[in-house]
């Protein structure tokens, strides 16, 4: 399973990438916005410091428009995962960009129907938001559960299941269970994963142990 983190604020992806867990990174215009900085600065940093796919999403509505902001933000740097809505046109952008070889995530599949037009379109990634629909008391896992098992029935699929909207650690162990390709988690999931009482508890016990000794290992 990859790892990718749900964010645009460099900094924090700077000392999330330094643990070595981090495979990727996406944003979205909220998160562009929440940073405070010029969008292609944004994604050309991060780029830099993640090797892995960095998704950034278009901002018009029309195929045409899409696919020049596609190709413009695909300019930024080789490794940029141009990022488009699951609507009619933002496949249609889908099928074009991939067939020029550009990484391409769709985004905001809310229904097992979606994903598999997304897959039809050749979507390098398609991002389900699981957070999203527990919001209006639907279980998100539910449908990562039905794309994994659609996607397996398909060698020709070739889209990989990218787990979006996460908002704790149990979504992550959910999607790993169900087989997904990738999880995007915001840093504070990702943090919160490390967490346990008993590794604290236990950690302590052994240093107390450990300075009984009076020993050093160095
Ligand atoms: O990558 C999509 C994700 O950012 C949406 O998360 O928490 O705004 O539903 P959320």
């Amino acid at each position: 399973m990859k790892f990718f983190v749900d964010t645009a604020d460099v900094e924090e992806i700077r000392d999330l990438a330094a643990t070595g867990l981090v495979d990727g990174i996406t944003t979205n215009p909220s998160l562009v916005a929440k940073s405070g900085r010029k969008f292609a600065d944004v994604i050309a940093e991060i780029c830099s410091i993640v090797p892995g796919p960095v998704s950034a999403e278009v901002t018009a509505t029309d195929y045409d428009t899409m696919l020049k902001e596609g190709r413009f933000l695909r300019g930024i740097a080789d490794n940029v995962a141009v990022k488009v809505p699951l609507t009619r046109d933002g496949l249609k952008a889908c099928r074009t960009l991939t067939s020029e070889d550009t990484m391409v995530n769709v985004t905001l599949c809310f229904s097992p129907a979606q994903a598999i037009l997304a897959a039809k379109a050749g979507a390098t990634f398609l991002s389900p938001f699981v957070g999203r629909l527990d919001d209006i008391g639907q279980e998100g896992m539910e449908l990562i559960g039905d794309i994994c098992e659609i996607f397996a029935n398909y060698d020709s699929f070739g889209t990989e299941v990218l787990v979006a909207s996460t908002r704790h650690p149990m979504h992550v162990v959910d999607a790993a269970r169900m087989g997904a390709d990738i999880v995007t988690v915001p840093p504070a999931v990702l943090r919160k994963m490390y967490d346990h009482p008993l590794t604290e508890k236990g950690l302590k016990a052994f240093l107390d142990d450990w300075a009984k000794t009076g020993q050093s290992i160095l």
